[in-house]
């Protein structure tokens, strides 16, 4: 039996119907070079998702396999149960230096170090003998696929079969432009969604979460200029715990390697993953500060310590990954070049022009073009999904391309050259002009 008839017979898919990839040719990925996939044979994929919003540098940064490499050979796994590990207290060091928090906390992905920063936060008041339970968090967010995650970033279309496990939540509107709630300037629709925070808060909920600088998943939805340092300043003011989500936004995404210092904003709680370790192995991390880290120091039998941990918590070959991602961030001056290239498509996108175009939101190296019926605000929708049909296009033109419903995504690895990056522009545009013609 061949490889992709051992797949259809063996592997189940995240965020996929079967049914339709059971239907369609399965791209088995044998190989990485630069910045493209390469199936088993041959076929050569511009991956214009940094494999989940995750690879910085292409698929085979020596530096980053070299650092990895030897830290195999010296300590593969050791548990921080008790013990430590050079490379997680070096990290932790380091990002404690970046964010200007305090302590860090390590799980293996986004969704469960959000669940951590949630027992942290709610913990908190309880150590601190000031118990409060209420969650506040925006619509149109996403954290994680785990119940608290999805509970804090619940999207309709995603979770609405697991609806009744999930705990209560607060969920306000987020300042999506594009489809305000109520009918009124874009100004007001954002002082408005502020407003609503302040209201929100005045019911002195334990925290609010929020994703950092943009709701990725749910649709690029960029934050206007001072939108969230006004949140950051009404939870202070409100003494509400501010937990930032930065697991798809920091390190680079949207231009800036700590968003939220970016954002004039200083959170409680800080999240980050993804592109933390370069996206060559899963590391996440929560970080903060002292005064959330003292009221958890007490005697051991007062019950205070935080109750989490993963088996691969603070993972050596995962800390080492991200210790020399973070350094070649600044030997080859990253962030710089992201603000170079953020212009380049900014240009590019400009250029794009069709009636199923209805919105296209842009920062640093992510965007998403919102795709309509022609000249309306109704999302476009095939026979087959969104996901399916434009995946589909994108690999007639060798290109691994995925969109969130009818919002097409672009977001390649940071340290992608102009030549590709253009490639993906001009392909994405291509796939563009063609839902057009088979729309029409
Ligand atoms: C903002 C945000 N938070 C959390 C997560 C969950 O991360 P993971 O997929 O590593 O569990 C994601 C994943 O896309 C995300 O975008």
């Amino acid at each position: 039996m061949d490889i992709e008839e051992l797949d259809k017979r063996y592997l189940w898919h995240p965020y996929t119907q079967m049914s339709e990839m059971l239907s369609s040719k399965i791209r088995v990925i044998v190989r990485g070079e630069g910045f493209y996939l390469i199936d088993k044979d041959g076929n050569k994929y511009i991956d214009a998702v940094s494999s989940m919003w995750c690879n910085v540098w292409g698929h085979n940064n020596i530096e980053l396999i070299n650092a990895i490499k030897e830290q195999l050979y010296t300590l593969p796994h050791s548990s921080l149960f008790g013990l430590s590990n050079d490379k997680a207290i070096l990290l932790a060091e380091m990002l404690c230096k970046l964010t200007k928090l305090d302590k860090v906390f390590y799980a293996e992905n986004g969704s469960s170090a959000v669940e951590v920063a949630i027992k942290m936060a709610i913990q908190y008041w309880r150590n601190i003998n000031e118990p409060k339970y209420n969650i506040i968090s925006l619509k149109h967010g996403y954290h994680g696929d785990t119940i608290g995650s999805i509970s804090v970033g619940y999207i309709e279309d995603f979770f609405s079969n697991y609806k009744d496990l999930l705990f209560n939540v607060k969920r306000l509107d987020s300042p999506y432009l594009f489809r305000k709630s109520i009918d009124m300037s874009d100004d007001d629709y954002i002082n408005y969604c502020i407003d609503i925070v302040e209201q929100a808060l005045k019911e002195n909920p334990a925290c609010m979460i929020m994703e950092s600088g943009a709701q990725l998943a749910g649709g690029v939805i960029i934050y206007p200029q001072n939108y969230q340092a006004k949140i950051s300043e009404l939870c202070k003011k409100y003494d509400t715990l501010l937990i930032l989500d930065e697991i798809a936004t920091g390190f680079g995404r949207l231009g800036n390697m700590i968003e939220f210092i970016a954002q004039n904003s200083m959170p409680d709680i800080a999240i980050f993953g993804k592109m933390l370790t370069g996206g060559y192995l899963p590391l996440s991390a929560v970080l903060t500060s002292n005064k959330i880290y003292n009221a958890f120091l007490d005697d051991y039998y007062k019950n205070k310590q935080l109750f989490h941990g993963h088996t691969f918590t603070g993972h050596p070959l995962g800390c080492v990954a991200a210790l020399t991602n973070i350094q070649l961030y600044e030997k080859y001056k990253l962030i710089e070049e992201v603000r170079r290239k953020s212009s380049i498509i900014k240009n590019r996108l400009e250029e794009f022009k069709s009636n199923i175009i209805g919105d296209i939101r842009h920062k640093g190296m992510v965007a998403g073009i919102e795709l309509v019926k022609p000249n309306s605000k109704e999302p476009l929708r095939f026979r087959q999904s969104m996901t399916y049909t434009i995946m589909d296009e994108g690999f007639k033109r060798g290109v691994y391309i995925r969109p969130l419903g009818n919002v097409m995504l672009i977001i390649p690895a940071l340290a992608i050259d102009d030549h590709t990056l253009n490639k993906v522009l001009d392909i994405a545009y291509d796939i563009i002009k063609s839902l057009e013609r088979i729309n029409a």
